[in-house]
Parts: structure tokens; C-alpha cells; sequence
């Protein structure tokens, strides 16, 4: 066995940190101690990682995950860790997607599986499209130097959650101030009741519509809607700003894709490949004594899979850190896999790609002035997420 390790701090969205290439080669998964203190695994080859995303006997609860001595203020997902204690979302657990094993989890994910298909995403393409374009304005009022970041993703990211939920336009703002903004978890689960409350009274052709319609329990409705508000949002918009950053630092690639605008589709899987957001996934623990590719975890112990580790494993993808849009990198790890992979791809993959092409299309000599994610920067736990910082663009 090797030694303990701490999960390194030294890497960046599009520069991971080298120690995640000595682990790989050392072997497939690596003895891991959390922020916590407590000790599991951190699984940075490929294959393995597919598996244990695709194994029911791991469970996803946070609470077989010892927490102790966490005093967090807030997680990528709006959930409040204090001392260890899951606080007030608790309640809306049973609904909460991302915490949820079994048959309740798949109960829960398929009262909205429909509204996320790849017919449901083609149908909020034209409304993405609008919603990219009025950001086109908005950065032409700002004027060049702009914080794409702040004045293009967020906002795109915000009206896209939006479009899929049926958040309706009067509660739109405090739909962004609440989520994109930072607020206390019982803010947010104030307004989601504020939100369902309207549904119930005025349906419309959307999916908080259906769930207010659907047979679900009340908590269960809530706690799906927390995550469904919460999940995927920051990371379209890390995304967009992320996918311009490696492009603008890559003019051979640039050119290509200005030149052929029809490469964005496996462009957008090259760069979800090259700048996955989560270092690692939320933690799995195992339920019973697994024996997995090979390698023997005991009932009880935390497993994590690094997406952006198995996205550069050479026996997946040859010569990884070679950042090619016209490279074959479906089955990338960028949106997880299996039970609980990413519900919102669909969808986030036409918000991305619009959110790029638009963006070089209206500003043919975009510049990149500065990034702060080419520094390291902390991550959001429990999972550890790469934040995306402020990206500072320009254009003549
Ligand atoms: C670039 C954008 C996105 C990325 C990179 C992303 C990534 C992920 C990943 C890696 C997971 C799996 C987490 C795990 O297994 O530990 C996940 C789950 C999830 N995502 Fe996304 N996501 C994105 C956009 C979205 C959007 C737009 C939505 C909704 C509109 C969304 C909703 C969800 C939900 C509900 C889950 C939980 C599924 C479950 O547990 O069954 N995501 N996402």
C-alpha cells in the first residue's frame, strides 16, 4: 500500500496538478486522507472510475461519509456541513438527488428524467439562443476589458436553469441574487416554496410544473427542486468561460473553429475532457466489502473519483495533455457516468456551445486579458470543484 496523500492544491482548470499523473501510474486508485482527516481512496485511472460510478453497492449518502470536524460555510451545492451535521436542507433529503441510493433515487430522478432528453434540450434551444444573445448586448454596453465571467456565463448559466425549470420571469431575479449570488440555505428553500406555490397555481409546460402536478411527496418535490436550482448551474458557466480561455490560449485551435464553426460539437466534449470541474465527485461509500477492477475496498470506506484524473489517463485518451477539438472524447468523465450521471447534459452542452460561438462570432479579435484561474485557487468542498474565477476579456 502507499502512503497517505493529501488531494494536491498546485493544479488549475486547464493545467492539473502532475501528481494526479505519478498517482495514475502508481495504480489505479490512491489511499486518501479528507479535509476531514478521515481516510479512503481517490481513483484516478479510467476504467475504475467508470466502474465505481457504475456499482450500486456503493451508496452516495453523505451521511456514511464519517464528516467530522468540518465546520464549512458552504459547498458547491448549497449544503450547509456544520460540525459534521448536515443543516436545514436535511429535512429535504428525501428528495435531494445527489444524496439519495436505490430505488428512492431512482424514484426521484425519473419524475424529471423527461424534461432533460435530448428531444426536451432541442426544445430549449431557441430560447438559449435568445438568452446567449442578450448577453452578446450586455457585454457590448460594458465595453471591452469585461469580466465574462460576472457580465456573459453567470448570466447565461442563470436564464438557461430558468428556461428547463419554468422559473417564471417575475422571480427571475431573485432566482439569480439567491443562487448565483450567495444567500443561507433557508433563504433559498423560502423562495423554491415561493416558486412552487405559483406553479401549483398557474401549471404551465414545464418541469416544476409537472412535479407540483406529479404524485411526489411535498418534501420530496422541495428537496428534488433544491437540487435541481442548485446542480450544474456554476458549472455551465465555469464552462463557457473555462472553454473560451483554453481557446483563446490554443490560436491554432481557435482558427480551426472559426474556420469550421461545425467542430464545437466534439469541441465541446474536447474541452468538458480537458477542464472537468470536479477534481473529485461527491464521495461514495462502499456498503459491503467490493472487490472492483481488481482492487479490494472495505464496507465502510470513501471513495472518490477524480473526473479530471481519468480525463488524462493516456490508456483512455493517447497523448492527453494535447488539447485537439477534432479528438474523439465522448465518454469523457466531465458529467460523471452511471447512476447518478449528470441529469443537465443535454442541455448544458447546447448552453456551452452557444455560449462560445456566439461569443467569437460577434467579437472576431476577442483577447484574453487575464485569468485568475491560472493560478490555483481553493476548491469548493465537500466535493472538490475547481472555481472559475474572473476571466478578463477584450476585443478592438
Ligand atoms: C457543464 C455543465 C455541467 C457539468 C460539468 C455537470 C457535471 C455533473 C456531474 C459530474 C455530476 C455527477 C456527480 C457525481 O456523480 O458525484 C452531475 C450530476 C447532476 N447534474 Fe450536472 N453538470 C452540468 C450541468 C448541469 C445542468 C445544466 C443541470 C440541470 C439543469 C444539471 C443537473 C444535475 C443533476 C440534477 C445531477 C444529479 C443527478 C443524480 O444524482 O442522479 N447539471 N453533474
Amino acid at each position: 500500500m502507499h502512503e497517505i496523500r493529501k488531494l494536491p492544491i498546485d493544479g488549475t482548470p486547464l493545467s492539473p496538478s502532475s501528481t494526479l499523473d505519478h498517482w495514475r501510474k502508481e495504480g489505479a486508485a490512491t489511499p486518501l486522507e479528507y479535509e476531514d482527516g478521515h481516510q479512503g481512496l481517490v481513483v484516478t485511472r479510467y476504467e475504475l472510475a467508470k466502474l465505481i460510478l457504475e456499482d450500486k453497492r456503493f451508496s452516495q449518502k453523505p451521511i456514511r461519509m464519517p464528516l467530522h470536524h468540518i465546520d464549512r460555510e458552504e459547498s458547491a451545492l448549497g449544503i450547509n456541513i456544520v460540525d459534521g451535521e448536515l443543516s436545514t436542507a436535511s429535512d429535504l433529503d428525501p428528495g435531494n438527488l445527489l444524496f439519495l441510493d436505490g430505488e428512492q433515487h431512482l424514484k426521484i430522478r425519473r419524475a424529471a428524467t423527461s424534461r432533460f432528453s435530448v428531444r426536451s434540450a432541442k426544445g430549449y434551444e431557441s430560447d438559449i439562443k435568445a438568452a446567449v444573445s442578450k448577453q452578446i448586448e450586455n457585454l457590448i454596453a460594458q465595453g471591452s476589458p469585461v469580466n465574462l465571467s460576472e457580465h456573459y456565463s453567470e448570466p447565461i448559466s442563470a436564464a438557461g436553469h430558468a428556461r428547463v425549470l419554468g422559473i417564471p420571469d417575475f422571480l427571475f431575479g431573485d432566482y439569480e441574487r439567491l443562487f448565483v449570488g450567495k444567500s443561507e440555505e433557508n433563504e433559498k428553500i423560502e423562495y423554491l416554496r415561493k416558486v412552487l406555490a405559483f406553479k401549483k397555481e398557474s401549471p404551465s409546460d414545464d418541469l416544476l410544473s409537472d412535479l407540483v402536478k406529479s404524485e411526489l411527496l411535498e418534501k420530496e418535490i422541495e428537496g428534488l427542486t433544491l437540487s435541481l436550482m442548485v446542480s450544474g448551474r456554476d458549472n455551465v458557466a465555469y464552462m463557457i468561460s473555462t472553454g473560451i480561455v483554453a481557446l483563446l490560449k490554443h490560436p491554432e485551435q481557435l482558427q480551426a473553429l472559426r474556420d469550421n464553426p461545425a467542430l464545437i460539437d466534439g469541441g465541446v466534449e474536447e474541452l468538458l475532457r480537458i477542464s472537468a470541474v470536479f477534481l473529485t465527485m461527491f464521495p461514495r461509500t462502499a456498503m459491503e466489502d467490493v472487490e472492483v477492477g481488481g482492487v479490494k475496498i472495505a464496507r465502510g470506506q470513501s471513495v472518490s473519483v477524480s473526473a479530471v484524473a481519468a480525463n488524462y489517463d493516456e490508456r483512455q485518451y493517447p497523448d492527453p495533455y494535447r488539447f485537439d477539438l477534432t479528438r474523439d472524447a465522448f465518454g469523457h468523465l466531465g458529467f460523471g457516468n452511471g447512476l447518478h450521471g449528470c441529469l443537465g447534459q443535454q442541455v448544458a452542452r447546447i448552453e456551452i456551445k452557444e455560449g462560445i460561438m456566439q461569443l467569437l462570432q460577434a467579437f472576431p479579435n476577442l483577447k484574453l486579458v487575464h485569468a485568475e484561474q491560472d493560478e490555483p485557487m481553493s476548491f469548493y468542498h465537500p466535493v472538490a470543484a475547481y472555481q472559475v474565477g474572473e476571466v478578463i476579456v477584450g476585443w478592438e
